[in-house]
């Protein structure tokens, strides 16, 4: 018997889905969830949740983040240019929400991390980080693609923080 939708509990088969919007799309694609955070040579720490991210070379090493052209990130970045993209475990929802909080100038409160060798900060408890140096910046539409290549990586077995149709969930079962 199919797996249930976790959604409907049942997985209908005859009709094919509703025709909808891009948003509306991506709410239904299970994502991991980072928090990417930097800081400026003046000391200023910043940082937000961002679930879209992914690799883009292994050698050299890039990963890429989507950051909305209006967050307050988006200049931050380009100034700082570097920034750490941890990877949040199970346990780290509170993290995930204090930092996609609009425009929320206490996220590093009362937060566990260190400055990493890069100069951005690093959170503890993750599954782990990528530290980068900007690479190259695309504005693409409503968004600002950062491209950074890799100074540090560190990564432990964990289980994953994961966010769909706005929801925060938690892998059960591994196949
Ligand atoms: C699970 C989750 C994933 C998110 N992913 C992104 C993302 O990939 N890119 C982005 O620009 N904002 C993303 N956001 C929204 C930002 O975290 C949120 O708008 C934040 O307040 C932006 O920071 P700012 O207020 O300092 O601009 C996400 C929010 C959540 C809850």
């Amino acid at each position: 018997m199919s797996k249930p939708s976790i959604f409907t509990g049942e997985i209908k088969k005859s009709q094919p889905p509703p025709l909808v919007d891009l948003r509306n799309v991506m709410r239904y694609f299970a994502s991991a969830v980072t928090v990417v955070t930097s800081a400026l040579d003046s000391g200023e720490r910043f940082g937000l949740t961002v679930s879209a991210f992914t690799s883009v070379s292994l050698n050299p090493p890039l990963v890429l983040i989507c950051i909305r052209n209006e967050s307050t990130a988006t200049d931050l970045f380009k100034k700082a240019k570097r920034y750490c993209v941890n990877i949040l475990a199970e346990d780290q929802q509170s993290i995930a929400e204090k930092f996609s909080l609009q425009g929320e100038g206490g996220r590093f409160e009362n937060l566990d991390y260190y400055m990493g060798k890069g100069g951005s900060p690093i959170l503890q408890g993750c599954i782990g980080y990528i530290d980068c140096k900007l690479a190259e910046t695309i504005v693409l539409g409503d968004h600002t693609l950062f491209i950074g290549q890799a100074l540090e990586l560190a990564a432990e077995k964990k289980r994953p923080l994961l966010y769909i149709d706005k929801h925060y969930v938690w892998l059960d079962e591994k196949k």
